[in-house]
């Protein structure tokens, strides 16, 4: 029996009773499940890094304009579809004022967390055209996007983007778009999981091409503006958070407002549709909705047939949330620019205990310390690291299940580790250095 401080044999056989063939490939979901199930059993409380949740309290803010709303009774009545008036308009003005973009607020819709847009995206978006297939990922991703495309039956395709940052981004990304299969790009920005930020050139590059091969761009960001080596906390002041929206004209902006706002509990995103890509008309639209026209489709198809709209009170939460975060009364980046320092804290102890940063540069920039960010340990595949880390009170997920190239790194997210563990990850990552030795060459 090995001396570990979780039992190693229980951690072992409720690995086996999991039925999780191989940890390298288990969903976040599954992990979770595993996790809690051990420290049940053992007692010990893990350092938990498997999950993308907030960890901090919602605004108050938003919770008391919710109960306002549902003591006027808006409970009793089904939402607009669309999403409330003041809802839509918060959203436009954030949309302005945090990317300087103009973006009508019939275009700013509420989905049901950003995963519905992204569900409601890939089921438009890739009915529009009848000859192509689906959606492209820039890799490493958020693995569920690509479970959404998989359930509709679409195709996708997918390429880790490490390698070909900057300028090579140009070319890489146009030999996928170029078989003219490719109906849209997503990629998120910050990246889930490794923490890259696409800048303003790569930007450029993704916004030229899919003007040139009329693609539909997803941007995803659900970490907005947690870039925390610029300060995009001022509204309608420069630096804006870098965005696509700059370079084309047929995107959809995803903005979860889970993390930035710590309202993953109320399932509620934004959704934002550039005005030239809602007054699109794709003839091959007609094949699935009433109309040719991408926005009605959008909302009076997809969003119908999914929901018919998103829960009445939140969106009143949410709407006088977005007004103060314009008005400047609610400054949300100082509430997230906690993860950002738990981050930096975390990497040291990890790095000072013979592990490795595997996505460690944004070009020739060190990455930004964030929600995110990507471990490693000299000679351990990611399987044989997460299983032995489980034995060390640790859990984290595979890059494997993200489309990252790397079949050695895992994602730890800061989020659900308080401060008060720094303590127990240091001694345990201590152990662990000890126990696995490193060969020198
Ligand atoms: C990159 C990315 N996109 C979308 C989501 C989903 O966000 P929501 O909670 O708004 O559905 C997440 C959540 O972890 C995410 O990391």
């Amino acid at each position: 029996m090995k001396n570990t401080p979780v039992d190693y044999d229980v951690v072992k056989r409720k690995v086996a009773e999991s039925g999780l063939t191989n940890l390298g490939t288990a969903t976040i979901r599954e992990i979770l499940k595993l996790v809690s199930q051990i420290e049940l059993e053992t007692g010990v409380k893990y350092v938990r890094m498997e999950m993308g949740v907030p960890g901090l309290p919602s605004p108050q803010i938003a919770i008391d304009a919710e109960i306002d709303s549902l003591t006027k009774g808006v409970s009793a009545y089904y939402p607009n579809i669309e999403g409330i008036t003041p809802l839509k308009e918060e959203t436009s003005r954030f949309v302005k004022l945090f990317l300087d973009l103009d973006i009508d607020p019939r275009g700013c819709i509420p989905t049901v967390g950003s995963m519905m847009g992204s569900m409601v995206s890939f089921l438009v978006a890739n009915r529009n055209n009848r000859t192509k297939e689906g959606t492209l990922f820039l890799d490493p991703g958020f693995p569920v996007q690509k479970q959404q495309v998989k359930m509709l039956g679409h195709d996708y395709y997918s390429f880790d983007i490490y390698e070909h940052r900057g300028a090579k981004l140009h070319e890489k990304l146009e030999s996928f778009l170029v078989t003219g299969k490719i109906s849209s790009i997503l990629y998120s920005n910050p990246n889930n999981p490794t923490w890259m930020c696409l800048n303003d050139e790569e930007l450029e590059i993704i916004g030229e091409l899919s003007r040139k091969y009329d693609v539909i761009v997803i941007e995803d960001l659900a970490y907005f503006g947690m870039d925390f080596r610029k300060d995009f906390s001022v509204p309608g002041e420069a630096p804006f958070q870098p965005t696509v929206g700059k370079y084309t004209d047929d995107y959809i902006i995803l903005v979860s407002s889970s993390k930035i706002f710590s309202y993953a509990g109320q399932r509620i995103g934004m959704m934002a549709i550039s005005d030239h890509l809602y007054d699109r008309q794709y003839p091959d639209l007609l094949r699935y909705y009433s109309t040719d026209k991408f926005g009605h489709s959008m909302v009076y198809g997809a969003l119908y047939g999914l929901s018919a709209g998103v829960t009445h009170s939140t969106q009143f939460g949410l709407a006088t949330l977005l007004k103060a975060v314009n008005d400047g009364t609610y400054k949300f980046m100082d509430e997230v620019r906690e993860y950002g320092e738990k981050a930096h804290i975390m990497k040291s102890l990890f790095t000072a205990n013979g592990f490795e940063i595997p996505y460690d540069m944004d070009l020739e920039e060190p990455l930004a310390d964030g929600f995110y960010f990507t471990i490693s340990y000299p000679g351990m595949t990611s399987t044989l690291l997460l299983e032995e880390l489980l034995c060390y009170g640790i859990s984290a997920i595979s890059l494997e299940i993200t489309g990252s190239k790397r079949n050695d790194g895992l994602r730890a997210c800061v989020s659900h580790v308080s401060r008060n563990q720094f303590g127990d990850l240091e001694s345990r990552l201590k152990m662990f250095n000890n126990d696995h030795p490193v060969k020198k060459n």
